[in-house]
């Protein structure tokens, strides 16, 4: 029977384990110039044990920033500074993807250099509201992108992968989950267009296809992964029915063929074990637990097949050594919310390993 302490092929990488630290934001790329900082190279590195690391989402370009202090992967100065990130979870032994995040309709234009607005696949704003420094704001309506514009914002995509590679990043994991740009283009309430890139599920997955595709064949498939969320409706987005998109995107990516799908379970299971069926690479399931984050009682699911690696966000923050926690049975730290969201060392480096 196969374990999560198991290795696992990674598109000819092998993984000593299939435990992955969930991408996850911290709003620590403190000022200017969006970038990590040696406190960064620490975290990271001291969760190397992880089979895979998923960084926070970074963003591909200006104007894809949706918050306060996220890294971006744009700059030499950031891809500089991103090397020494690389540099200390490959000393520690670990593996790395960036996660690419374009958050488009999400932000605002006081996070946002040089007059940039949001943009979005439509001019629809999203209910609720923005962090920022002003405090919350109203979401407000993206300047929609014309055909040229999605050319550029994929070509930003690639751009930004090759940075990931040049920083030495083992490959990059985009975004397509959680209410953000790729998600937007996916959902039929915040993409209203006619054209060639909404309307039908096969014309909303396209803008999610052609990212996949122009960075896999910018950087290689192997170093290309993939997160969605099905049906998750953060970021005001309403997806009823989710399957045809996703199951579109699935056939569009077959050609492709992307080192991994890593799924941020939202809908129910038996569109995750769909999902899983039809896709040809290693399969990450975020499993979907409600009111509480994921934990032990998850492993299981390797053991029954329904994923080949699990990804764990609160209790990988909390836990740096959290492989070999989850292999001992606990114990855990508590993670803190007051601190995953900006500020100093506390709550990002000072969370201890179990005692040798
Ligand atoms: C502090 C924090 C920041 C997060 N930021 C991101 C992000 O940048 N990109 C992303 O895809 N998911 C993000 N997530 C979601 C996690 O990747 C994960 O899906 C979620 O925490 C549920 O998994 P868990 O129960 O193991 O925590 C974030 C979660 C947390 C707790």
């Amino acid at each position: 029977m196969t374990t999560a302490f198991d290795p696992v092929d990674l598109s000819g990488t092998r993984l000593p384990n299939r435990i992955v630290m969930a991408p996850m934001t911290r709003s620590r790329a403190h000022g200017p110039g969006q970038a990590p900082t040696a406190a960064t190279a620490a975290y990271y590195a001291q969760r190397a044990s992880a089979g895979l690391i998923v960084t926070e989402g970074v963003q591909p370009s200006p104007v894809g920033q949706g918050y306060p202090d996220t890294p971006g992967l744009h700059s030499a100065a950031q891809v500089a500074a991103w090397r020494s990130v690389t540099d200390a979870v490959h000393a520690a032994g670990g593996r790395i993807f960036a996660q690419l995040m374009h958050t488009g309709r999400i932000g605002h234009p006081s996070l946002l250099p040089d007059g940039l607005v949001p943009v979005g696949p439509s001019p629809v704003a999203a209910a609720g509201k923005v962090y920022t420094a002003a405090g919350p704001k109203e979401f407000v309506t993206p300047r929609e992108l014309t055909e040229d514009d999605i050319a550029r914002t994929l070509e930003d995509h690639v751009v930004a992968a090759r940075n990931a590679v040049a920083a030495g990043f083992d490959g990059v994991e985009l975004h397509g989950a959680n209410g953000y740009l790729a998600h937007q283009f996916l959902a039929p309430n915040s993409n209203r267009r006619t054209d060639a890139w909404g309307g039908s599920p096969e014309r909303r997955a396209r803008f999610a296809v052609e990212m996949v595709a122009a960075v896999a064949g910018a950087i290689g498939a192997e170093r290309t992964g993939l997160r969605i969320s099905p049906g998750n409706p953060l970021g005001d987005i309403a997806e009823p029915e989710p399957e045809a998109a996703y199951l579109a995107l699935l056939r569009g990516l077959e050609p492709v063929g992307p080192a991994y799908l890593h799924l941020a379970e939202t809908a129910d299971r038996a569109l995750t074990l769909e999902l899983r069926k039809r896709f040809g690479g290693v399969f990450i399931l975020n499993a979907r637990t409600e009111g509480r984050f994921s934990g032990p009682q998850e492993l299981a699911l390797i053991e029954d097949g329904t994923a080949d690696m699990l990804s764990y966000g609160a209790l990988f923050l909390a836990n740096p050594d959290l492989p070999r926690r989850l292999r001992a049975g606990g114990p855990y730290n508590t993670p803190d919310r007051a601190t995953y969201y900006g500020g100093d060392e506390r709550g990002y480096t000072d969370y201890p390993a179990l005692a040798d």
